[in-house]
């Protein structure tokens, strides 16, 4: 099952508010990721931004009154809400917010509203007093009683040129919110700890040992399980990936370090995924100052890394779940299996690399799962996002 939002349909409300900019953005990235969507703007939505824009972008006409006629023989605001697979209100302002709670229909999307039963997610953005009166805040307490799913508003500098929350979050935040209305929330009051990324280990202060590790699997895994509902911590290596929103990020560089992150976290978790690609080898001795290539030839000693997920397998509770990722050129099963018992591990993730569409870099995977009890499973290639999911699907039936 794909939890994926291509090929779904999506109603984009957009009201009128100052980050209805921000929705611009926001419909070429459901647009990019394969989605099928249809806007509705606010009569005060059409002042801030052209529905000209949003018409070039979706290729839809924009929705804008209760009264226009389409080649449809179904009223169209009934139509699209049957059709609809998931509706975003971005940015929902005030009057938006007490409409739906108080179910009103006076124009197009508040009337739309009424005939939706798909999920929905609603981003309030406005001014931090108006989000903190008391009608706002009620109005979308009785949102939540609904069951819309309701974005956060950002803190921040806002238009009116106070600070506080009431800003928009950013496109990709609101993206990864969408995608959160597809997925089970099967994670809800667990905690997650994921590692990801390459380790650095110094020779140098200017140089140093690590691996062409992205960190995009592991980011992909923290996400998807935040996406459903885990309590999660992200102990990455150096990437220049962003962080998934609504995890905690540690950041570390060396082996050591993330030694030390995860045995000071690892207790209080229920799933620990390990997907970081730690050096085995670190330099014996690191020099204070820069080595200088006067030197003809250099020979750099090295000794072994701890092997974190062996400790972590050694320390592991009964009812924690531990998953390894083995990184193979060859000879996997074999491999993998011996990493699967010598860990300790639940389950582990075999990687054949060496082809660019999986394992390093790469933005789709191709996997074998192998599990505890003997058996495996092998998984087709697929975006690494959804092979996140794919994986906490079976994490989620593991018995422990
Ligand atoms: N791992 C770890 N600490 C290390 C090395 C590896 O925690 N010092 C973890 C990785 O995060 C991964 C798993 O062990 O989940 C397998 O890593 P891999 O590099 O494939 O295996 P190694 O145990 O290092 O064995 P080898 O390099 O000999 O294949």
């Amino acid at each position: 099952m794909s939890y994926s939002i291509q090929g779904k349909n999506i109603v984009l409300g957009v009201t009128g508010g100052i980050a209805a900019y921000k929705s611009v953005e926001l419909l070429r990235l459901l647009v990019k990721v394969g989605a099928r969507v249809r806007v509705i703007m606010t009569e005060n939505a059409c002042r801030f931004v052209g529905p000209m824009t949003f018409e070039a972008l979706s290729r839809q006409r924009v929705c804008r009154t209760l009264f226009e006629t389409t080649d449809e023989a179904s009223v169209q605001h009934i139509h699209w809400a049957q059709e609809a697979s998931a509706v975003v209100i971005a940015p929902a302002t005030a009057n938006i917010i007490g409409k739906l709670a108080g179910g009103i229909a006076d124009d197009a999307l508040s009337t739309f509203m009424l005939a939706v039963t798909c999920p929905v997610l609603v981003c309030p953005a406005m001014n931090s007093d108006m989000y903190a009166s008391k009608a706002v805040q009620r109005n979308l307490q009785i949102l939540r009683d609904y069951g819309h799913a309701l974005l956060e508003p950002d803190a921040g500098e806002l238009a009116c040129g106070t600070t506080g929350p009431g800003r928009l979050p950013d496109p990709s935040v609101i993206l990864n919110a969408v995608h959160g209305l597809f997925v089970p929330k099967d994670f809800i009051g667990r905690r997650v700890m994921v590692t990801a990324g390459p380790t650095r280990e110094a020779i140098d202060p200017v140089r140093f040992i690590s691996n062409p590790s992205s960190g995009k699997m592991g980011y992909a895994i923290a996400r998807a399980a935040a996406q459903r509902g885990a309590e999660v911590t992200l102990i990455s290596g150096p990437t220049a990936m962003t962080p998934p929103p609504d995890v905690r990020f540690v950041p570390v560089t060396s082996a050591a370090e993330m030694a030390a992150a995860v045995l000071a976290e690892m207790d209080r978790q229920q799933v620990i995924i390990k997907t970081a690609a730690v050096a085995d080898f670190r330099p014996a001795e690191v020099s204070s100052l820069k080595v200088k290539k006067e030197k003809a030839e250099l020979t750099l000693p090295l000794e072994r890394t701890q092997d974190i997920l062996k400790a972590v397998g050694m320390r592991k509770q009964r009812d924690q779940i531990l998953v390894g990722f083995a990184a193979e050129t060859h000879d996997m099963e074999r491999s993998a299996t011996g990493k699967l018992k010598s860990k300790q591990l639940d389950l582990i993730v075999g990687n054949l690399i060496g082809s660019s569409d999986a394992g390093f870099c790469a933005d789709t995977n191709r996997a074998t799962f192998y599990y505890k009890d003997g058996t495996s499973e092998k998984i087709d290639l697929m975006p690494k996002a959804e092979l996140a999911h794919v994986l906490l699907d079976r994490v989620a039936k593991l018995k422990v």
